[in-house]
């Protein structure tokens, strides 16, 4: 059995595929793959595995030879990294069970393959993320990827779900439409100073700061256009009931919000009683 980490994104979402850094955590909750030799065509027991997914595991499974589970702790498709930790557990199994040795660089290859199957064009950072196990700060660049772990200590994190999914690639596609204006640019540019701004907040560990950051984060993801109302309200009311910052984390058109603060039970209470599904999760610590 092999487990792999799901995300959740501080900043940089949609930025990230410009060039522009991004943080993301790795967080306590992902994807198992269980892979068991079997004599005959290989096949999935997996109920969340339909025919497009199927396609992109055997990018990785041999035609023969074996059965393949997944069991997710993840909302699948709202933007907490499924499909990459899925990618990831997928290829650290079935190097497992082949006694195949895989070195970082090659699982990060292998799964960036299935991600594109899922996507179309991902910048990298949720598969980064989820074979890391651990916060990194990612950049494209002309040439491939940069990225770096982040000391960033093990916090409650409270996860509450829009109730919607957005398609990745389709999000992706409708920020695209605008890439070439002026507003699109500035805002890019803005985008890219918070992620320094967060990132100098990480490193002094002021978690209300981040979360403030987070907040403008938000502003900027709306002027792109991937965020709905619901996700809106939901972090309209976050802040109203005392959180110190909330935002869409993921792609956007659906999906999830992201909330930091110290009250986050109570929270999770509030949102739990007006009809949201919400949980708190756990960012991976260097130290776990
Ligand atoms: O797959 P999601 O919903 O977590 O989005 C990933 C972040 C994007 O920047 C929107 C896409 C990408 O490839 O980085």
């Amino acid at each position: 059995m092999t487990f792999a980490p799901g995300k959740i994104i501080l900043t940089g979402e949609h930025s990230v595929v410009y060039g522009k850094p991004a943080i993301a955590l790795a967080i306590n909750r992902g994807i198992e793959t269980i892979a068991t030799r079997f004599e005959g065509p290989s096949y999935c027991t997996s109920p969340i595995v339909d025919e497009h997914l199927w396609k992109a595991i055997r990018t990785i499974v041999p035609e023969n030879g074996f059965t393949i589970s997944f069991t997710s702790s993840l909302p699948i498709g709202k933007g907490m990294g499924s499909s990459a930790a899925l990618s990831v557990s997928l290829c650290r199994e079935m190097a497992r069970i082949q006694s195949q040795s895989l070195s970082f660089e090659g699982l990060l290859d292998q799964a960036m393959t299935m991600e594109t199957f899922f996507h179309g064009r991902p910048s990298g950072l949720d598969h980064t993320v989820s074979a890391l196990g651990k916060a990194v700060l990612f950049q494209r660049t002309t040439t491939g990827t940069e990225w770096k772990p982040i000391d960033f200590p093990a916090i409650d994190i409270l996860i509450v779900d829009s109730g919607t999914t957005g398609s990745t690639s389709d999000m992706v596609a409708k920020v695209a439409l605008h890439a070439d204006t002026a507003k699109f640019q500035s805002i890019l540019v803005k985008m890219e100073t918070l992620s320094m701004k967060i990132r100098k907040a990480i490193a002094m560990k002021d978690f209300k700061r981040i979360g403030q950051l987070c907040t403008q984060n938000h502003q900027y993801l709306k002027q792109l256009g991937v965020s709905t109302t619901t996700i809106n309200d939901i972090v309209d009311s976050a802040l109203a009931l005392g959180a110190w910052g909330a935002k869409l984390s993921g792609s956007g058109g659906g999906g999830i919000v992201i909330i930091l603060g110290d009250n986050l039970s109570l929270l999770k209470e509030y949102f739990v009683e007006n009809g949201y599904d919400a949980f708190i999760t756990r960012s991976f610590s260097p130290t776990d």
